[in-house]
């Protein structure tokens, strides 16, 4: 089965083919990060904008690169949410379009599970229950999996997600757009242990993250020490240096100290890190040793399949249109879409239910 898959939730444009919902044939990516340079971060308005320029290239390429046709092509999977509702509009639309034109079968795919099944491509099969955290620019969540496509919610951010601290902390010190990578390079010649940022657990007991906390504790102490914003964002100050990797592996214990608490909790079998976060290198390698120490597989893609692509929402499109799922054309573009479709109770029953069976 040949699934083109299209994304267009945020700044990038993607369009890719791919087979049995393993095999990629093609992964096209049209990043917008200039357009949003200038400004520091996203503009909605011009994000549409480029995502109308490009998706038709885009899928074209995407077909292109792969060797097929639009005919050869058994299904599509697109993006509907959650996201920016003018961008997720040019995709579904034009999903929808090719869908009508074609006489193909398309489903309507979110995006976070987009990012879950951005592992499939290069580890081996995923094995239930999994514990998949993903962690994006938009998002902070965490995920029990009893089955495929079964998502409890078990925590999410309360405010800031993890990739827009590192991109506000990498604004406030004058490092540039987008604040991750320039953060993740720069780290590695800073000391992590220079300022003891705590930590935030909720007094609630839930397992839900916070990084305004963190950010605003970065702002302080810019400002007690009278940090000036970088002049050569290549070579910024030792205080500078420190600063960063401080907080880098600030967010990197509070999101791997939830993760521990659920793996000395309950027994996951696979452990999943997904989402833009995820090429994160420190993170990469602490969660690495974290599963190495607890003996449980720890899938994440390599880094063009962990920032947004189409080959994913593709990989999440292949069970359902398999299985004859399809969505109907009065679908439409969801900011707010959620993923958990379990709460606590369903969830054990859903697994009783599948063990009597
Ligand atoms: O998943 P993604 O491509 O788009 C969203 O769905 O949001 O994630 C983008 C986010 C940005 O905030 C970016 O700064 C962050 O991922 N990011 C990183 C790294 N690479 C990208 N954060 C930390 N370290 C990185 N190496
Ligand atoms: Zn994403």
């Amino acid at each position: 089965m040949l699934i083109l898959g299209i994304e267009s939730s945020c700044d990038e444009t993607a369009a890719a083919v791919v087979e049995q919902g393993r095999v990629i044939r093609s992964n096209i990516v049209a990043s917008q990060v200039e357009t949003h340079r200038p400004y520091g971060g996203i503009v909605p308005e011009l994000a549409s904008r480029e995502h109308i320029k490009n998706i038709v290239p885009v899928v074209e390429q995407a077909l292109q690169t792969a060797g097929v046709t639009f005919s050869q092509i058994d299904g599509i999977g697109v993006t509907y949410g959650p996201g920016l509702v003018g961008s997720l509009l040019v995709g579904l639309s034009y999903a929808k379009s090719l869908a009508y034109a074609l006489e193909k079968p398309y489903v309507g795919i979110n995006h976070l599970e987009g990012h879950v099944y951005s592992v499939v491509f290069e580890n081996p099969p995923i094995v239930y229950p999994a514990l998949a955290l993903i962690v994006s620019g938009g998002h902070t969540e965490l995920y029990w999996m009893p089955a495929a496509e079964e998502y409890k919610r078990l925590g999410h951010t309360r405010d800031d997600a993890a990739g827009e601290a590192f991109d506000k902390v990498a604004k406030l010190l004058g490092l540039g757009y987008p604040g991750g990578p320039i953060i993740d390079r720069l780290s590695s010649q800073g000391d992590p242990e220079a300022i003891p940022f705590t930590i935030p657990r909720m007094t609630d007991g839930t397992l839900d993250f916070s990084f305004s906390g963190l950010k605003t504790a970065v702002r302080r102490y810019v400002e007690e020490k009278g940090i000036q914003p970088v002049t050569d964002p290549e070579h910024p100050s030792r205080e500078v240096l420190d600063l960063i990797a401080s907080f880098q592996w600030a967010v990197v214990r509070t999101l791997l100290d939830r993760v521990a608490h659920v793996v000395a909790t309950s027994k996951p079998r696979t452990l999943i890190l997904a989402g833009g976060v995820a090429c994160n290198r420190q993170l990469r390698r602490e969660a690495k040793a974290f599963a190495e120490r607890v003996g449980i597989p720890l899938y994440y893609p390599s880094p063009p399949l962990t920032t947004d692509n189409a080959a994913m929402i593709a990989a999440a499109a292949y069970p359902k249109l398999q299985r004859g799922e399809r969505s109907d054309f009065t679908l439409t573009a969801v900011a707010g879409l959620k993923l958990h479709n379990l709460d606590l109770e369903t969830a054990s029953s859903h697994r009783k239910a599948r063990y009597r069976t």
